[in-house]
């Protein structure tokens, strides 16, 4: 029997020539040497070569031979009274269906009962309403397909983890699935062969794939000696190609390195203590055996204890005692975990969702740890308040205390040091000051005034033209730019904030002390301040290329950006506004991030503008609210545009809506169709649904090379992702951007913010309360909650 398509065969076969051993299995149908999947009768071998398979009137497949003694039965039945048909489906499924016009039903599949392989489409997971589990089971040998030692399972003890276990003990586990992949596997990543998912859901548990063109074969294996394979068959080697193997090393054997014990491959010896832990037993660890593991250096002691957070490893297991609710913020789960005194360790569930990325708390020993090189996911492990994070800045890496007392005296001798000469620039500095004071320079709060680098009025006036409107580059929300030139011939521009923006003195000066400090290739610098009466500048570099909107809305100009171009500035805009969210000292949130704002340097590199008043978050506060709303329409997010709440989430939304507008080459707001009334956001979204959003990609990059489309339109999908409805479900900076530059398979974006625009008001910066007066007329959504 063959299959439809003719991929895989049915049939009696037997093994090397032994023909008193036959067996039912399924095949891929032109691969040679012959390749089983699935295996009937794998514990009962007909002992001579004739056999039969039947179906009975219920539905019921027996094997019978000669003697019609049964071998093996498919365990299926029904009340039902069509006739039921057996099936050898293309993906190489045996089903038994009862089929007439009305109904299929499938009463059996081979696919619920593997043999040791995992063919796409086949489930390996439990189904939690019938109570059915799928594992692949090992063969006993290489030439006895019956039942051997290993089984390959999706372990559901704890968040699931693919685990295979020699008889009941474990061997090996993949860590938990992390909303990307399982944590400890690295190599699994979307690719060209195959997609994988993980399905959790209150029914059903599963891990699955399904190849992207069925014409090329892959098949995932475990082997006698416990080992999974996936193999991609090479049509031009005629030959199966390894392609993933778990365990992959040394350090991927389960526990390998006892409690709180990590291993390094590159290391020799490859286990080591994790920071603020030591051998528990040192004897045994140096001589290689490191079952016994580590122990924290300094007893916990309940209520005075702190959290080190450890990035680069594995998460520990959670087969054993692990606790999780996968709607719960970090900083909830850290003073849950805080508050129970069993509890060691916790780390958020799904690294996609970040803030709301759940909660996963480890009761008992941490085990299973390794050191990877791309987990991209951090842990916070339970220590003594000595060890904890907060105390963390003496502590020297090596464990040798000697080491650390004489590490330790150089750092108080450069101490002392350090502190002597400040002394003396100090009273040098104060001094000048004192002289400046003099002369009638009346500000307070001295050490702030002593490196804030200040512009003269009378340098500006003469750098700008006597700010001349010859000399103006462009307006904003926060005023006018002028170009200036210096007397040393520095190109610079100069901004001019209009009345609304002032603030008071000092937080002018504290704000600009700060931005002063940030530095990335993707941001404009700012180079100073002045500060005359009412007036308040800022003095940035100039940037020769103007900026964005300069380009891409333009049809002539749009062409000198190809889409290689393009990619980059998206690239840049992501890097810088990274930086301003993660990076700085202060999380820095951008407020008015558009077209406008981002210019472009004499070799088309993106550099941020504007940034100069964006509000800084305190360190751990995730959102904030305003009474003024500042920024541009089309580019505001909901929630903050309606609710002025704004957030890094906020500045996603405005990310998201310049990677569309940088494709498409026109502006979210004003954008019209003769079909319909969405603005760009709600047409882009219905076209992407479509599969067709190909069709509104800028003319000038469509045509350029058709090799670019895919990138293309990932950076679409993940512009969408960006302008997502709901705050919680857009991705953070640093994962938009690792999913602009891999290969990820995408989550399906959910509707946008706003769908539909009507009557467009020009572009400008309100208060938050006309927002809401004039909200009512300009924009509506079409689906509100
Ligand atoms: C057949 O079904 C029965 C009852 O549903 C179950 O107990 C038994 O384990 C099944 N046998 C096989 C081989 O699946
Ligand atoms: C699928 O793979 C076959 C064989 O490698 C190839 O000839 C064919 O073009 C592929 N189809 C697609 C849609 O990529
Ligand atoms: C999970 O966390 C959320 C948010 O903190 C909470 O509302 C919910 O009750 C929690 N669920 C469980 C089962 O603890
Ligand atoms: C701490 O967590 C353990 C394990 O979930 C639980 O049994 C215990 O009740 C918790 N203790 C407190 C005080 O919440």
């Amino acid at each position: 029997m063959v299959s439809p398509g003719g991929t895989f065969a049915l049939g009696f076969f037997n093994i090397k020539e032994d023909s008193m051993r036959s067996y039912l299995g399924i095949w891929y149908k032109e691969v040679v040497p012959m390749t089983v999947v699935w295996v009937a009768n794998r514990n009962h071998p007909l002992n001579d070569s004739s056999g039969l398979l039947k179906i009975t009137d219920k539905g019921l497949l027996l094997l019978l031979n000669n003697n019609n003694s049964i071998f093996w039965s498919s365990n299926s039945s029904s009340n039902l009274t069509q006739q039921p048909v057996a099936l050898l489906l293309d993906t190489g499924n045996l089903i038994v269906n009862t089929s007439n016009k009305d109904s299929e039903y499938t009463l059996w599949q081979s696919f619920d009962y593997p043999f040791d392989t995992l063919l796409p489409g086949m489930k390996l997971g439990s189904d939690l309403t019938s109570g059915l589990t799928r594992n692949l089971k090992s063969q006993n040998s290489p030439g006895d397909p019956s039942k051997g030692n290993y089984t390959f399972q999706l372990d559901i003890v704890g968040y699931p983890q693919l685990c295979i276990r020699n008889g009941e003990s474990i061997s090996y586990c993949s860590g938990s699935w992390n909303g990307l992949r399982f944590g400890g596997i690295p190599q699994l990543k979307q690719n060209t062969i195959y997609h994988y998912y993980f399905v959790y859901r209150k029914e059903e548990i599963y891990y699955t794939f399904e190849l992207l063109n069925s014409s090329v074969y892959s098949r995932f294996v475990l082997s006698a000696d416990g080992i999974m394979t996936r193999y991609v068959w090479s049509v031009e080697n005629q030959s199966w190609t390894p392609y993933l193997k778990l365990p992959n090393d040394f350090c991927d054997d389960y526990a390998r390195c006892g409690p709180y014990g990590k291993c390094n491959e590159d290391n020799s010896p490859p286990c080591e203590c994790l920071n603020g832990t030591v051998p528990k037993v040192p004897e045994e660890w140096n001589h290689t055996n490191w079952s016994n593991g580590c122990t924290r250096t300094n007893p916990l002691s309940c209520n005075g204890d702190g959290f080190k957070k450890f990035t680069g490893l594995k998460l520990p297991d959670t087969h054993r005692t692990s606790w999780l609710n996968n709607s719960m913020s970090l900083d909830k789960c850290a003073k849950l975990c805080m508050n129970n005194c069993s509890c060691m360790a916790y780390a958020a569930l799904d690294i996609i969702k970040e803030a709301a990325g759940g909660c996963l708390m480890w009761y008992g020993e941490l085990i299973n740890i390794r050191v990877l090189s791309d987990p991209q996911q951090d842990f916070y492990v339970r220590m003594s308040k000595k060890d904890s994070d907060e105390e963390e800045k003496l502590e020297g890496k090596s464990g040798i205390p000697k080491m650390q007392i004489i590490v330790f005296s150089s750092v108080l001798v450069i101490v002392i040091m350090i502190l002597c000469i400040s002394l003396i620039l100090y009273k040098r500095k104060k001094n000048q000051k004192n002289y400046r004071n003099m002369r009638g320079n009346t500000e307070e709060n001295q050490e702030e005034e002593l490196d804030l680098p200040y512009f003269d009025m009378a340098t500006l006036i003469s750098a700008a033209n006597n700010f001349s409107t010859n000399n103006i580059l462009g307006k904003g929300g926060f005023g006018a730019v002028y170009k200036g030139v210096l007397k040393d011939g520095r190109e610079i521009a100069v901004k001019r904030l209009s009345e609304n923006s002032r603030q008071g003195l000092q937080e002018f000066k504290s704000e600009v002390m700060h931005v002063v400090k940030l530095q990335h290739r993707n941001l404009v610098r700012l180079l100073g301040c002045c500060i005359q009466g009412e007036e308040r500048i800022l003095v940035y570099e100039f940037m020769p290329n103007k900026s964005l909107d300069y380009f891409i809305f333009d049809e002539e100009r749009g062409k000198l950006l190809d889409w290689p171009k393009r990619f980059v500035i998206i690239i840049g805009i992501a890097r810088g506004l990274l930086y301003l969210h993660q990076d700085s000292r202060h999380r820095i949130v951008h407020r008015d991030l558009k077209a406008g704002n981002v210019l472009l340097d004499d070799e088309m590199n993106a550099k941020i503008s504007d940034f100069g008043l964006a509000r800084s978050l305190a360190g751990n506060e995730n959102e904030a609210n305003t009474a003024t709303v500042v920024g541009t329409y089309g580019y505001l997010s909901p929630e903050y545009l309606i609710d002025g709440i704004f957030s890094t989430k906020s500045d996603v939304y405005s990310f998201g809506v310049l990677v569309l507008e940088i494709v498409t080459g026109k502006r979210n707001r004003g954008f019209n169709n003769e079909n319909h009334r969405f603005n760009l956001l709600g047409h882009v979204w219905t076209l992407f649904i479509d599969g067709k959003c190909s069709e509104i990609v800028d003319g000038s990059i469509r045509d350029d090379d058709e090799s670019n489309l895919s990138g293309i339109v990932r950076a679409i999908h993940v512009g969408l992702l960006c302008v997502q409805r709901s705050a919680e479900d857009r991705p953070s900076m640093s994962y938009a951007l690792m999913m602009l530059s891999s290969e990820w398979t995408l989550p399906q974006p959910k509707m946008p913010g706003f769908f539909v625009e009507r009557d467009p008001v020009g572009e400008t910066s309100a208060s938050r309360n006309t927002v809401v007066s004039v909200n009512e007329v300009t924009i509506s959504v079409l689906h509100p909650r």
